[in-house]
């Protein structure tokens, strides 16, 4: 039997691996240098939040490190992104889903189409990530004095510093979204927390990939104990 699926909560359910330690560093390393360039940036696009440079040890270091930290968030979020793209490409049945969103959100399994490791709402946060992002990295790099800013007309770097904000204004809000939805939906910060899912929670959100997995885990030949698809534990 696969090492993962020997694995049991406190209430004896067999879990799933969602999430592998790598994953779960790099998400929370981006997540908090998410959260350090938020309150830096939000300091320097309006004197009342001005205070919110502290976060940084005050202005001049805000100011030294918002970049930098910046060009890492810009790394783990493109190392993140590889990995998670294929998963997060659209299906088929995510457009019923979308139609369906009242029975999604009434918990009538029965009439909502499977879906796969995300929902149709996850993959809209994932692929705006893709723009802003990126966005956020290349005007920023363009206004990064005193370093780059100087070999650009000062046309481009005026406008690199609106597209900023833009872009920093919609990966903000796409957060916010997305952490509402994780503290919403039960058992996902367990996932990235821990890394396992109970069978039932991958069954309930996301049955498609409950399906692939469990497909991939089936018990090699000398295995003992077969997986059963429908153990009443899980
Ligand atoms: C404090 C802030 C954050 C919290 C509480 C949070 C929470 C979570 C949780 C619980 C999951 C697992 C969802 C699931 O598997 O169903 C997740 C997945 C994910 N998170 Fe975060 N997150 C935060 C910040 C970020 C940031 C800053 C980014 C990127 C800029 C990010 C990108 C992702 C991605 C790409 C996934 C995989 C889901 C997908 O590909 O759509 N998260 N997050």
């Amino acid at each position: 039997m696969n090492r993962d699926d020997e694995k049991r909560n406190r209430l004896g359910q067999r879990m799933m691996l969602r999430y592998p330690t790598s994953t779960r560093i790099n998400h929370w390393t981006m997540a908090l240098s998410f959260i350090l360039l938020a309150l830096s940036g939000l300091a320097f696009f309006h004197p009342p939040f001005f205070f919110l440079s502290h976060t940084l040890g005050g202005p001049v270091w805000a100011r030294i490190l918002h970049p930098f930290i910046g060009v890492l968030f810009f790394l783990l979020f493109a190392l993140m992104a590889v990995s998670h793209a294929g998963n997060n490409l659209p299906i088929r049945n995510d457009v019923r889903w979308m139609k369906q969103i009242k029975d999604v959100l009434a918990n009538r399994d029965e009439k909502v189409p499977p879906i796969g490791k995300y929902n149709p709402g996850q993959k809209l946060v994932f692929w705006l990530l893709v723009l802003c992002v990126p966005t956020l990295l290349i005007t920023g790099v363009l206004m990064w004095r005193p370093w780059f800013a100087g070999y650009f007309p000062v046309t481009v770097v005026r406008i690199a510093s609106l597209l900023h904000a833009l872009a920093a204004f919609g990966a903000i809000v796409t957060i916010v979204i997305h952490i509402y939805a994780a503290i919403w939906v039960k058992g996902s910060f367990g996932a990235m927390i821990r890394g396992f899912v109970t069978h039932a929670w991958a069954k309930h959100h996301h049955p498609l990939w409950y399906d692939d997995t469990i497909k991939r885990e089936r018990p090699r030949p000398d295995a003992k104990t077969p997986i059963k698809r429908d153990d009443p534990v899980a």
